[in-house]
């Protein structure tokens, strides 16, 4: 392969085993470790992990359950343990009001209020954010509900239902994660692409519909996924759920953050074939199809009812993106712990006006992530959004120079937390808090 890396199977995060479970309550202990990895020949690298050496498990839980995780910091550095994309109360939310200290516990309590999504966790601590993901800290949530009990999408784990967290990373001569020498304030990128922590990842597949959880766990690398041959596939949900129809594509763009889950067809394929994933020129990964399925099924047509959130005579808030390197701001101003910038009602819809205010020094797309909610776009520079877009989200690309609308309601109250996901420029203030009473 033009890597030079030989394949290798894709690493498949292990679906935790809960504490304890019962339909209405789930209980889980998920913690925070230093490990070692071999990612390359040789020497191992040191890493971060969520029980295990590098990213973590999937949680899965149901929508109107209980959820309890035990979090612990075996770290030798304070982290906190953020839910992206979960509707929970704000004291759960893990954002930089939440560090936990080496050696130190957090108990997570809320109950899922929230349709089926992939959704994913990782630390948020003050100025830290992006060196601890960089190390491995990441994990995945997966919430179910009767939706998607009954629809009928491939959902046999490790089977044809795979997740991909796809990050990019930069080796050094030691086989080291090398963040301190390609650290850049303006996003951190790396030579080499990480699948589940898999470096040039297959697997072997039966020629029927895959579904792949598409997840960029990456610092600030946007990708834009298609198939080597061109050939279209469906897009089924987007952040926060499933799309209300399955979406025809050829490529998909994610940005830090973003989720995307796409259904490839392989029905016309035939034993000994690959269908390959694709960042450009890149393989993300190879599907080789080692058997022939017994029957196809059809993807459904349905996949969900999204009621569309009222904004007549909804008032606006303005949100402008500027700044580059370590002046990044919104509205002017950086982070400010102390500080809450903006205010909304519990259960009000409020139209959010971002604006990304492309700067003479360049011009970068800022994927804006808002906590504790799922929104809806409105608008592109007054343009419908894209098909894929119309769906509940809690990251969304604003390109530069352009205006985005969002339908934002809160259903739970407290702060929270919006910013910028390239995690340099969160860790650089490109954030802020919203007060939510
Ligand atoms: Cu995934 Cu505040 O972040
Ligand atoms: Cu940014």
């Amino acid at each position: 392969d033009e890597s030079g890396q030989p394949m290798t199977a894709l690493q498949l995060p292990e679906l935790l085993e809960p504490d304890s479970e019962s339909a209405s309550e789930i209980t889980y202990t998920v913690t925070a470790q230093a490990g070692e990895t071999a990612f390359l020949e040789g020497k191992t690298t040191q890493t971060l992990g969520y029980n295990g050496s590098y990213l973590g498990p999937v949680l899965v839980v149901r929508e109107g359950q209980e959820v309890h995780i035990k979090t612990e910091n075996q770290l030798a550095e304070a982290t906190s343990f953020h839910w992206h994309g979960v509707k929970l109360p704000s004291d759960m939310d893990g954002g930089p009001h939440h560090p936990v200290g080496p050696n130190e516990t957090m108990q997570v309590d809320f109950t899922v209020n929230q349709e089926a999504a992939t959704l994913w966790f990782h630390p948020h601590a003050l100025g830290t954010t992006a060196e601890q993901v960089y190390a491995g800290l990441a994990g995945l949530i997966f919430v179910e509900d009767d939706n998607s009990d009954q629809l009928d999408l491939p959902k046999d784990y490790g089977v044809n239902d795979f997740p991909l967290i796809i990050q990019d990373r930069t080796f050094d001569a030691d086989n080291q994660f090398d963040y301190a020498g390609t650290y850049h304030p303006d996003g951190t990128y790396g030579d080499t692409l990480l699948i589940n922590g898999t470096i040039n990842p297959y697997v072997e597949v039966t020629n029927e519909q895959i579904r792949l959880r598409l997840v960029n766990g990456s610092n600030a690398r946007n990708y834009t996924f298609g198939l080597e041959n061109g050939a279209v596939f469906h897009q089924i949900a987007s952040d926060g759920g499933f799309l209300e129809q399955p979406v025809a594509l050829t490529s998909v763009t994610l940005t830090p953050g973003e989720r995307a889950e796409i259904i490839v067809d392989l029905s016309e394929y035939a034993e000994g074939d690959t269908a390959k994933l694709m960042d450009g020129n890149a393989t993300v990964l190879s599907l080789n199809v080692t058997e022939e399925a017994d029957a196809q099924t059809a993807l459904p047509q349905t996949l969900n009812e999204i009621p569309e959130l009222v904004t007549d005579g909804a008032a606006v808030q303005r949100f402008t993106l500027s700044g580059m390197s370590f002046m990044v701001n919104i509205n002017g101003s950086q982070f400010d712990m102390d500080r809450i910038d903006v205010e909304q009602h519990l259960n009000e819809t409020v139209i959010w006006e971002v604006r990304n205010a492309q700067d003479m020094m360049g011009s970068m797309i800022h994927p804006f992530h808002i906590h504790g909610v799922q929104f809806q776009v409105l608008s592109r520079d007054g343009a419908e959004p894209p098909q894929n877009e119309q769906g509940w989200k809690d990251t969304i690309a604003v390109y530069p120079g352009e205006t985005v609308r969002l339908a934002v309601t809160f259903s739970e109250k407290g702060v929270f937390m919006y910013h910028c996901h390239i995690l340099e420029h969160e860790d650089n203030g490109m954030m802020g808090q919203v007060s939510v009473q």
